[in-house]
């Protein structure tokens, strides 16, 4: 520790916070962050986040004491507000005395954020924009993530340098706030936690860990791709709302633009209703994650990566990710307090 000596002071908040050694969370990642990738971070110091994603109470209850079972440090779980069982997948967190929960996905519904924090958990919510984030800490949330289009996943229209310059001299003296989105090395990391972050969040660079299920086929592509493949997905008919997502290009992508011309011409033919449009817009994604991660369909399935990608180059064990990403923040830190 005392080798990172003044990124562990900058950390102190975070750390103490999240109860793990270093203020660095792996954001929560659909298929990816699961039992042996979770307890693996939180393991070597960081804060591991399960993403329940999809999962039903049962499959949540499985894999949060399958976690447990591999470590004993502290670990985060995210639910997506406008999952229709939200209510019994905070029971399920509580049952288990789950430390943090991160609500993802919008604004919370009504009662969550009480129910959380009834079963004595802390809140952490994720702030667009700063009104949002004041509304978010005056309703109860604890901590905020505030995550920049570099992202990988779904995303937000600004970057995470415009958010951190707009929120943190706001907020972050008097609250805790987390910055995630395109970080991919500590020197990064340092400047924003001088900026006052409480901790980071990173996903790409943890997406390919030796520790990390995703398939080889998956991790190759990481491997081989730059920065500028990891694009946004585009909205073609201002009629249909999509949610962008950051993924690496790929059949799938050009697919999914073809499908909302398909899909708006439908509409323009009155062949189908609004409702149905917008509802084959949302089903031809869904599962795609999971084609690319687990069965290693790279050209079909969804590759979400953020744009940090192109410095992921090989499998590393988590460990070595957090103490390059630690050393490379605590030089940078050294090199400004000498200068
Ligand atoms: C493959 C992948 C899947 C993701 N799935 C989710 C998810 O299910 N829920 C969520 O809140 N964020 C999700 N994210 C976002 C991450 O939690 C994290 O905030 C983001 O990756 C941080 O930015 P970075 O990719 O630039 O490191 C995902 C990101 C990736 C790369």
């Amino acid at each position: 520790m005392a080798a990172t000596s003044k990124t562990a002071a900058l950390m102190a908040r975070g750390r103490e916070f999240l109860g793990s050694e270093y203020a660095i969370l792996c954001g929560a990642m659909s298929w990816v962050s699961e039992r042996n990738l979770v307890s693996a971070i939180s393991n070597a110091g960081g804060f591991g986040v399960i993403a329940c994603g999809a999962m039903n109470p049962e499959l949540l209850d499985r894999e949060i004491a399958g976690t447990r079972a591999l470590t004993d440090k502290p670990f985060g779980v995210n639910l997506i507000t406008m999952h229709p069982q939200l209510f019994e997948l905070i029971e399920v967190c509580a049952k288990h005395g789950v430390s943090h929960v991160v609500l993802a996905g919008g604004i919370p519904p009504k009662g969550s954020v009480e129910a959380i924090k009834e079963s004595g958990a802390k809140v952490i919510c994720f702030a667009p924009t700063l009104a949002l984030g004041k509304k978010l800490l005056r309703s109860g949330a604890d901590a905020l993530v505030i995550e920049g289009m570099e992202a990988g996943g779904h995303i937000g229209p600004v970057s995470t340098s415009v958010l951190a310059q707009e929120i943190l001299p706001a907020l972050a003296e008097e609250h805790l706030v987390f910055v995630a989105g395109g970080i991919g090395r500590g020197e990064a990391m340092a400047g924003y936690l001088e900026m006052g972050a409480a901790g980071v969040q990173l996903g790409t660079r943890f997406a390919c860990a030796s520790e990390s299920i995703a398939h080889p086929d998956f991790k190759k592509a990481f491997f081989r791709a730059n920065a500028r493949d990891a694009v946004a997905s585009v909205q073609v008919d201002p009629r249909l709302p999509v949610i962008p997502v950051r993924a690496l290009k790929n059949k799938g992508t050009e697919e999914f633009t073809a499908k909302q011309i398909e899909v708006a011409r439908l509409l323009d033919a009155g062949e189908v209703d609004m409702g149905e449009a917008q509802l084959k817009i949302e089903h031809f994604w869904a599962g795609a994650l999971r084609r690319a991660v687990i069965e290693g369909d790279v050209e079909n399935g969804s590759i979400m990566a953020g744009q940090s990608v192109g410095m992921v180059s090989k499998e590393e064990p988590v460990a070595d990710i957090i103490a390059a990403l630690m050393a490379e923040s605590e030089a940078a830190l050294a090199s400004r307090a000498a200068a």
